[in-house]
């Protein structure tokens, strides 16, 4: 039976959900059933071997809902191979971990947390964005346009689905005793 991986994912403007579709279209390549979903979708883990867990950064933090998702989910994830990544930075250094990752791979176990290079149009912004994003421009670069990284986004994938495919694992609730009589 074929490896059953979720791929959960918070977005405000639209580049974190192309970095999850991305991903779960390289997982399935890579002979890995992958479901792609909204956090705001997601009530349940049964049924999934592993999750990625992905959030777009504002202000150096995830987003709220992906956050509430982990916390919610913490049991079920823990319970799980858990990998992490953060969209964000915007062709500049990356923030190694947005809030609250550190507390996150500490919590759940993650295997992995990685930050991808995000994506930022100006025609979708809020007032407030627009100016934060002008703040910020003004002192260091032009932030705008799509960098994200797709050869990076795929390898990072097929690394998920090498690991998934090559060490056997089980989810830790499986493998209570069903029954003692
Ligand atoms: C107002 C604003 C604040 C942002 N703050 C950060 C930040 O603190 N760190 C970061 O790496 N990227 C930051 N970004 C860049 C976004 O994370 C990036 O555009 C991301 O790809 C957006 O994902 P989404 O389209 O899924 O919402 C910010 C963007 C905006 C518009």
């Amino acid at each position: 039976m074929k490896v059953n991986v979720l791929v959960v994912y918070s977005s405000k403007h639209g580049g974190t959900q192309g970095i999850a579709e991305r991903i779960g279209e390289r997982l399935r390549n890579d002979g890995v059933a992958a479901a792609v979903r909204d956090v705001r979708d997601v009530n349940d883990l049964t049924g999934y071997d592993a999750v990625v867990l992905g959030s777009a950064v504002y202000m150096g933090s995830w987003r709220k809902d992906a956050s509430d998702f982990a916390a919610h989910h913490r049991t079920e994830l823990a319970a799980r191979p858990v990998w992490l990544f953060s969209s964000g930075p915007l062709d500049e250094p990356a923030l190694a971990n947005p809030k609250p990752v550190l507390e996150l791979v500490a919590q759940l176990g993650a295997r992995g947390h990685q930050v991808f290079p995000g994506a930022l149009h100006k025609a979708g912004l809020s007032l407030g964005e627009k100016l934060m994003v002008a703040a910020v421009a003004r002192r260091s670069h032009n932030m705008t346009g799509d960098f994200r990284d797709w050869p990076q986004i795929d390898a990072w994938a097929d690394g998920i689905a090498e690991a998934l495919v090559k060490s056997p694992f089980q989810v830790r609730s499986r493998m209570a005793p069903t029954s003692g009589i």
